[in-house]
């Protein structure tokens, strides 16, 4: 497999009895490029055309005081198909504050779990002081990969085939973006928004499909929140506050100490897409907590929203964790906080929310064919988790319609990543295509690259491509199709 490497960089990592910094979640320090990758079982199909990306997380320099694995360094990896050939690279997001601690040959930031006064420079996002990582999510916008931090950081931007490193954004607002910005494949438009922990607390924006910002505006909430994701249908924004939050009297004293507040509702914002804080309305549910949405479309008066509703929003610590871990382990993992498919309706007449549990088992991070965003769907994809751990090793398709699923487990020491859905070429329907994951492989010590056909889900991979090296598990990913970003959908002007 012709391999080349391209960096490496120093190992300062001290791994001890971290549940985080080892095994699958070892971090990968060094950058390749790759043609030629080794087929270990299928054919490389011809019928898909695009980019998978994906940001997992590589501490440089571990943060100061204990390390969260969300503080680690964003690195963007890619694999491409185009007429059977597939190319694989990957890098380091060039955020600021890496480029400060190279600079520096040392840590300067202190992680999520600490005082952020222990950091030795100012930083930056929602938390306070902390390092922009910018590892939690990727999207392709206007031609571009846009990389960002769950805790509102600047965002950085790569080119989404070379991972040539293209900076921050110009229309990268004050209070910065928050990861699960969402980019509307039928306009071209980016959706986002960010949070932080001053007045209004939130902001809402749009950027066009030529790059420019063309809306932002308050979306005022009682006090800081937590926000995660937001969703979107053909006509309207939607945003939450959850009765999760830092607890405002200890937030006085400059603590960071999140409580979930059971006797409070859930509440979402709807907004009309270009619409200003008048124009919002807000519905109220069951308390809860989101990490992730599903598709979001219009029906009749009604708004219908899927996502993954937390039985446990503040679970109890994690029993035999190592100990200052106790905590990040319980909110890492999945079946402590009760995740369940989960379907709200809005009704847009009456101002009335109704619920419905859609799946009993422990589901999340999910995906669908984005061309059917907005629009009545019918195939969802959740990612199951090993229970105790933020590892998935496997998937379930839903036929939302008839009521039906499959699921696939992978074998045991395998751990795959988010899976989006990419769109066979010519795609007949809404199954027609490839659910696409990275395969961390603990028997082989090597990562992989899986294609899962969506038509024949109970077969499991249909193709499966050896990497040059093992990847440390991490967030988020996105499909981008090579078709879009060829014919200027997704490009800029010039
Ligand atoms: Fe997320």
């Amino acid at each position: 497999m012709p391999n080349d490497i391209v960096r490496r960089l120093p190992n300062h990592i001290e791994a001890g009895d971290h549940p985080y910094l080892q095994g699958a979640w070892t971090p990968l320090l060094e950058e390749v490029n790759a043609t030629g990758l080794k087929l270990l079982e299928g054919r490389v199909p011809t019928d898909i055309d695009g980019v998978y990306l994906r940001n997992t997380q590589n501490p440089v320099f571990p943060a100061l005081g204990r390390y969260h694995p969300f503080d680690g360094d964003g690195m963007l990896h890619m694999v491409s198909f185009r007429n059977g050939e597939v190319s694989y690279r990957n890098r380091f997001i060039a955020t600021k504050g890496l480029g400060a601690e190279l600079e520096a040959g040392q840590r300067l930031w202190a992680g999520l779990m600490e005082d952020p006064a222990l950091s030795r420079r100012p930083g930056w996002g929602a938390h306070g002081g902390i390092k922009d990582a910018s590892s939690t999510d990727v999207v392709v916008h206007a031609g571009k990969a846009l990389t960002t931090y769950y805790q509102c950081g600047e965002g950085y931007r790569l080119d989404p085939l070379t991972l040539d490193q293209q900076g921050i954004p110009p229309w990268s607002p004050l209070d910065g973006i928050s990861a699960h910005c969402k980019v509307d494949e039928s306009t071209g438009e980016l959706l986002f928004f960010n949070y932080s922990k001053h007045a209004p607390y939130m902001h809402y924006g749009v950027v066009d499909k030529d790059d420019r910002l063309v809306h932002y505006v308050p979306v005022p909430l009682p006090g800081p929140r937590l926000p995660h994701d937001m969703a979107y249908t053909q006509n309207y924004a939607i945003l939450n506050d959850f009765p999760l939050f830092w607890d405002p009297e200890l937030l006085k004293e400059g603590k960071h100490v999140v409580r979930f507040y059971p006797d409070m509702p859930s509440r979402f914002a709807i907004i009309p897409r270009r619409g200003g804080p008048q124009d919002i309305r807000w519905f109220e549910a069951k308390p809860t907590f989101v990490l992730h949405w599903l598709n979001a479309y219009e029906e009749g008066d009604e708004i219908v929203l899927d996502g993954y509703f937390q039985d446990e929003p503040m679970p109890r610590n994690y029993d035999g964790a190592p100990k200052g871990y106790e905590r990040m382990m319980s909110y890492l993992d999945q079946y402590k906080m009760g995740t369940h498919l989960h379907r709200w309706r809005f009704n847009l007449k009456t101002g009335e929310t109704t619920e419905q549990r859609l799946d009993d088992r422990i589901l999340e991070f999910g995906m669908f064919n984005l061309r059917y965003a907005t629009k009545p769907y019918r195939y969802a994809y959740s990612a199951v988790q090993v229970p105790g751990w933020f590892l998935f090793n496997g998937y379930v398709k839903h036929d939302l319609v008839s009521g039906e699923s499959w699921q696939i487990q992978l074998p045991e020491g395998q751990y795959a990543s988010e899976a989006p859905f990419a769109p066979r070429v010519n795609a007949k329907d809404e199954d027609d295509g490839y659910l696409v994951t990275f395969i961390t492989n603990e028997n082989t010590q090597r990562s992989e690259v899986l294609l899962i056909d969506s038509k024949r889900f109970a077969d499991g991979p249909i193709c499966r491509l050896e990497l040059p090296h093992k990847l440390c598990s991490g967030t988020h990913s996105c499909w981008a199709s090579g078709a879009d970003i060829r014919d200027g959908l997704l490009s800029l002007p010039g």
